[in-house]
């Protein structure tokens, strides 16, 4: 006989719901005052989905432990929603071990670049490499996040600058998506940057007349899903007239709008953001107070990434704290890519509060729900309501905030990844 639930968490010490009363996203006070439940169960459906979440006595009252195909015993434990993240570049070949000594040296990340590194580099290798060597790769970077917390992540294309190599990284992240248990949102980010031999002109026309309508074609088919469109708005990378039109036609293909912006130089690309109503921009470490202003106003998320001042040491922390202040929803991402070799979110989240000056709270309501939402998944994703989907952490700590405190190690201190009840 079938049971009727798929599983229960009982009795953990800690469960952090992370409340949303109906919104989609948490700022200020929200994100400071977690809702927290002493002593509490979790019950997920045959479906996934969260039944019921409440007081441990009450759960047991309602209901019987032999209708779950599976009971966790969570005495002693914690429970949070799976991690979310909202920025990753995690499909290339060929790592960048040799360039991390030159930022070792002071290098900045334009001087690699400059010196036919970074991105340039990257792309060379992933034009080269095929399919299933980058689909095993990928695999196995997303099977480190997963150990790690992250149940939800974005992965981006933008190392192939061409139709051919665009279209075999969205194919991979595609197959990632079917035959991996994390929740993948995948993004199209031709406009990493401008391909070797071409102006900034011609690599527009290329995204807008050749690569755009090919995804169309292939979106329409069912061949592939696009869930975002990215653009690096940059000095000497794509400019602000440029990322308009290329957003803009991305936005028209009914994708979202989440890109790279004010990262290196201001650039106005949080006013930008906001006038087409994007629903995240990433970096803003060089944000100006009016940009600031305009994504609170037009609720776009900053997705801020903290490993990326950390490793590149002559970058600006990004203003966390002025943004909070602000009302924008702040949200956070590891930034995975051969610059930034990070997959694990609770490292991401340390870096936050110790560097950027969030709360744990603050730290995690960015790492979840406010993240979610950037990807436009928070009606389903990031807090542990009844209705949404059942991916949760089981930490073997009688309190959460040791996911953040801890630095690193998480394996031993992560007893179980859950996604739509199934332990992975
Ligand atoms: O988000 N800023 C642009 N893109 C990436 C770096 C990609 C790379 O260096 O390969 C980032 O940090
Ligand atoms: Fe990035």
């Amino acid at each position: 006989m079938s049971s009727r639930y798929r599983l229960l968490v009982d009795n953990a010490s800690q469960v952090v719901q992370i409340c949303t009363d109906g919104e989609k996203f948490l700022t200020k006070g929200g994100m400071k005052n977690l809702s927290v439940m002493e002593n509490a169960s979790v019950v997920i459906g045959r479906d996934g989905l969260i039944k019921a979440v409440g007081p441990a006595e009450a759960i047991r009252l309602q209901y019987s432990e032999a209708a779950f195909d599976k009971v966790i015993d969570a005495k002693g434990m914690c429970v949070l929603p799976g991690l979310v993240d909202a920025h990753t570049h995690p499909v290339w070949a060929g790592d960048r071990v040799h360039e991390f000594a030159m930022k070792l040296a002071g290098a900045t990340y334009m001087d690699v670049h400059r010196a036919g590194g970074g991105i340039h580099f990257t792309v060379e290798h992933t034009r080269a490499a095929g399919a299933s060597e980058l689909l095993r790769s990928l695999a196995s970077r997303l099977a480190r996040m997963l150990r790690a917390g992250t149940t939800l992540v974005e992965c981006k294309s933008g190392y192939g600058l061409d139709l051919q190599t665009e279209v075999k990284m969205l194919d991979v992240i595609e197959q990632a998506r079917r035959t991996q248990p994390i929740n993948i949102s995948s993004t199209y980010c031709g406009a990493h940057a401008v391909p070797r031999g071409k102006t900034v002109a011609e690599a527009t026309e290329d995204i807008l007349q050749v690569q755009l309508p090919r995804l169309k074609e292939l979106m329409s088919a069912g061949a592939l899903r696009v869930d975002n469109i990215d653009v690096f708005c940059e000095q000497g990378v794509f400019d602000l007239d440029a990322t308009r039109s290329i957003l803009q036609a991305g936005k028209d293909l009914g994708l979202n709008v989440n890109f790279h912006g004010d990262e290196l130089h201001p650039m106005n690309s949080a006013q930008l953001g906001a006038e087409l109503g994007a629903l995240a921009i990433s970096h803003l470490e060089e944000v100006t107070d009016e940009g600031i202003a305009a994504m609170a106003t037009a609720r776009t998320a900053a997705v801020l990434l903290p490993t990326t001042a950390y490793i590149l040491r002559r970058l600006p922390q990004p203003r966390a704290r002025d943004m909070l202040d602000a009302g924008v929803i702040v949200a956070l991402g590891s930034d995975f890519n051969p610059n930034a070799y990070c997959c694990s979110m609770p490292i991401v989240m340390h870096l936050a509060c110790v560097n950027m000056r969030m709360s744990m709270a603050e730290a995690l309501a960015a790492a979840t729900i406010n993240a979610a939402y950037a990807l436009g998944r928070s009606h389903t994703h990031g807090s542990l309501e009844v209705g949404k989907h059942g991916d949760l952490l089981v930490l073997d700590n009688s309190r959460w905030e040791h996911l953040i405190y801890q630095l690193g190690g998480h394996r031993e201190l992560i007893r179980h990844v859950i996604i739509k009840g199934h332990l992975v």
